[in-house]
């Protein structure tokens, strides 16, 4: 595989993605990206330039996609519109991109025979209770809450289809929550990191006693490599570090972190249909294909993560006041 076709590799993960694949192996990507506001050209800086292209187009255009996937030997699909929160005011473009651009990544890989991975969520699974030690596995039925994770579990029925009707070489990943550089700041960690580097407070939805599983955008990166090289076709795998915390434990690290008190973050109003709780059980993706995390410790990679925020102010400045105004109209601020 030398030629990589990266959907949303201008996003948080996609652009992780792309570091990792040009930064350890000598294939060549295409990046196609929308730019939506999501996106950070700045994300793909700094990548040798005779190696990496970005063309910037929707997933849902069915001739361009198919064009490039006639160009490339994979197309790794990260393209999505990701925020539960945007997904609650304006589902619509949820519907496009995550499930019509699926659709066209798919006919577009049946028509050239590409290779292709689908990234997908733990969300699609729902929700466990919090006292529950079950966590999610490749049999888990399909339960989604939100607009956006219903898009995308509607996605891999997408891609299960086309595998099985029409012989697409595709698979899948449902990696859990997560965090890193280059992550935009409407998402829980940028935004409390943001917060507080701004003398301001943490902002935590209802009780704060949902749990996330953390797991480093890098490690999310070298297990979806490892799916692409070693996985077999047809099969999900999911992705996880087993980084399971609360949200008041999260914020209270980074306020510890940044030397401010513990406790000062305000409780705001709850997301509607707030998943309780998510947790990967990635025993499947470590016993057949090998592969680990290299941040097994979220104090780690959390420190790492506010120092790079506390570094790269230029970066996230922008796009912070819009975000919290939005956030200010639903009564979350
Ligand atoms: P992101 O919002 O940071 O980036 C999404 C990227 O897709 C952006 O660059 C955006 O411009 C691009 N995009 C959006 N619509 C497009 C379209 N129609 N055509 C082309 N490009 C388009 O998202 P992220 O957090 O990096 O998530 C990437 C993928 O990983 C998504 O599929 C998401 O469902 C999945 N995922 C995310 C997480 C997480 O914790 N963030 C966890 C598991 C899975
Ligand atoms: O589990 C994987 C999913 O993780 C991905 O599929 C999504 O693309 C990604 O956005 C993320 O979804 P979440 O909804 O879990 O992430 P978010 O960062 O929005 O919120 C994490 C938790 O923090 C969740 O319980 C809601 C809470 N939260 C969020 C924000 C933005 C707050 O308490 N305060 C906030 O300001």
């Amino acid at each position: 595989m030398q030629r990589i076709l990266v959907t949303g590799g201008a996003g948080f993960i996609g652009s992780n993605f792309v570091h990792h694949v040009l930064g350890r192996t000598d294939a060549s990507v295409t990046v196609l990206d929308k730019l939506t506001y999501a996106a950070s050209r700045e994300s793909l800086d700094g990548l040798p330039e005779d190696r990496v292209d970005l063309v910037v187009g929707d997933v849902a255009d069915q001739p361009l996609v198919e064009r490039l996937a006639g160009e490339h030997d994979a197309i790794v699909h990260f393209a999505a519109e990701s925020h539960n929160d945007n997904s609650l005011s304006e589902p619509g473009p949820f519907i496009q991109t995550n499930l019509v651009g699926t659709f066209c990544v798919l006919e577009a890989a049946r028509r050239h025979g590409t290779r292709l991975h689908h990234i997908s969520t733990d969300e699609v699974y729902g929700d466990l209770e919090l006292d529950d030690p079950a966590r999610f596995t490749e049999a888990t039925p399909y339960n989604p809450s939100s607009p956006y994770s219903a898009a995308k579990a509607g996605s891999d029925h997408l891609v299960r289809a086309w595998v099985r009707s029409f012989g697409v070489q595709a698979t899948i990943s449902n990696c859990s929550n997560n965090y890193g550089p280059w992550q935009h700041v409407e998402k829980f960690i940028p935004r409390q990191i943001t917060n507080v580097l701004d003398g301001g407070r943490p902002k935590v939805y209802g009780a704060g006693t949902n749990v996330r599983d953390w797991i480093h955008a890098e490690d999310h990166s070298s297990a979806v490599w490892t799916i692409l090289e070693r996985g077999r076709i047809g099969e999900t795998y999911l992705i996880g570090a087993d980084g399971e915390r609360n949200n008041l434990e999260v914020v209270r690290m980074i306020l510890e972190h940044l030397g401010r008190d513990a406790d000062d973050f305000d409780l705001v109003t709850d997301r509607a249909g707030h998943d309780l709780r998510y947790a990967i059980d990635s025993s499947k993706l470590r016993a057949e294909l090998g592969w680990t995390p290299s941040f097994p410790d979220f104090a780690t990679g959390l420190a790492r993560t506010i120092e790079w925020y506390r570094d790269h102010e230029s970066w996230w400045r922008p796009g912070k006041d819009a975000t919290e105004a939005a956030y200010a109209a639903k009564g979350q601020a």
